[in-house]
């Protein structure tokens, strides 16, 4: 007999592995897995003792219970708590988090466990690479981005004064445990701006995910089991890419879709809440399949639908609609040459040939994209 689930619970979870020969490892995808975690650590690493990063919102919603969970199985734990946001991203935050894994006498052969979104995944990943010159990780990621994107695939890092994620290193988690529940307490915007990655999976490599999304994305909002399920293709299509490319070289890039236009937005918001992450790369994406329209690649009608399915949702597809404004032409030109996907003067862009075809274009000419831009400037 089969024992009765509550509704949107898997019976068994979706277990997705990044095959990365030595450093290859599990993520895990279900709803309710987090009360596992210790039992899954300790079999990984018998004896480890952990620490906990997280951050102070996190930490109100899911730190007792993530130690609960570590105390059923007899793994000893102690907790770091960050102020919430970017700024943790910081020296400051990053010297005080790596005293702090010293200071709980957390060895070679112990772990950090990063309980957050991708800020707390990205300083934990880099104070883990960095303490002790390693010392091994593990991803519970809770935000619907961390969980399709920034808990996988090893980038770690912090932000320099002179940008994002500009100090970091490659470290791959040893497990990653997404459990689908936690997202539950993320503030509706949040999960709306981690969906604009999830749409883009489908738009960058996969048809009939997009089209599967279409159909079925509220039932991806409300948690039911078709949120384990977006997951689990964006994890393994990001999985098979890092697998194939780990330190972008290549294929890793197109995981950038939408982030030259949108990283430039981002900045030029200054990063603050007028425009989320998610938010510029939805904005960015629509912005790529209109570029690649005018390019010629693809028709006006695909770029639309593109862009209705992100406005369907929530997401800000036009510059209008980014509150307080975006920066002018000129200082929108400047930040996407400090992008750092520039080579040698020539601007690199994810361009597409279709919903699910992306490729790396390297040989996009500035003039080209500027004329874009001041068109698009001028619509507003
Ligand atoms: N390493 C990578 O490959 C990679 C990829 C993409 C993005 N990133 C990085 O990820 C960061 C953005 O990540 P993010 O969008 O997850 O932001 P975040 O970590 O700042 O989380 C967003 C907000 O949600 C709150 N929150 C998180 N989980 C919650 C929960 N379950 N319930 C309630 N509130 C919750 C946080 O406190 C925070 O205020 C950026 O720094 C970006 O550079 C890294
Ligand atoms: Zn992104």
């Amino acid at each position: 007999m089969t024992s009765p689930l509550r509704q949107g619970e898997l019976a068994e979870p979706i277990v997705v592995k990044v095959a990365l020969g030595a450093r290859a490892y599990d993520i895990v995808i279900g709803r309710g897995l987090l009360t596992g975690l210790g039992e899954r650590i300790a079999a990984l690493r018998p004896g480890a003792k952990c620490a906990i990063l997280t951050d102070a919102t996190v930490a109100k919603h899911h730190l007792a219970a993530t130690e609960a969970a570590l105390k059923a199985a007899a793994v000893p734990s102690s907790a770091i708590v960050v102020p919430e946001g970017e700024g943790s991203k910081s020296f400051a935050t990053f010297e005080s988090v790596c005293e702090q894994i010293i200071a709980a006498r957390i060895e070679r052969s112990d772990l950090v466990v990063a309980l957050g979104g991708g800020v707390i995944g990205d300083l934990a990943g880099f104070a883990a690479a960095s303490v002790r010159r390693g010392l091994d990780f593990v991803q519970v990621p809770t935000t619907l981005l961390a969980q399709v994107d920034s808990s996988v695939g090893g980038k770690t890092g912090i932000n320099s004064r002179h940008g994002k994620n500009l100090i970091g290193a490659f470290h791959q988690p040893i497990l990653v445990i997404a459990d689908t529940a936690l997202l539950d307490t993320l503030p509706a915007r949040e999960f709306r701006a981690g969906y604009a990655e999830v749409a883009k999976y489908g738009l960058l490599g996969d048809a009939g995910f997009f089209a599967w999304l279409e159909a079925n994305w509220r039932d991806v909002f409300a948690g039911g089991p078709a949120r384990e399920r977006a997951i689990a293709v964006c994890c393994r299509a990001k999985a098979a890419i890092v697998a194939r490319d780990e330190r972008e070289t290549g294929e890793r890039a197109l995981l950038n879709l939408g982030h030259t236009f949108g990283h430039a937005l981002e900045a030029g918001c200054g990063f603050s809440s007028r425009l989320l992450h998610g938010e510029a790369v939805a904005l960015g994406m629509a912005l790529a399949f209109e570029f690649s329209a005018r390019k010629g690649l693809i028709g006006e009608a695909e770029a639309a639908r593109a862009r209705a399915h992100l406005a369907g949702v929530g997401l800000p597809t036009h510059l209008k609609e980014v509150p307080g404004g975006v920066p002018g032409l000129d200082a929108l030109m400047d930040l996407i040459a400090q992008d750092k996907k520039v080579k040698r003067g020539k601007l690199t862009f994810i361009l597409v040939r279709g919903i699910g075809s992306a490729f790396v274009e390297n040989d996009v000419s500035a003039a080209e994209v500027r004329a874009f831009l001041a068109d698009k400037l001028s619509q507003q």
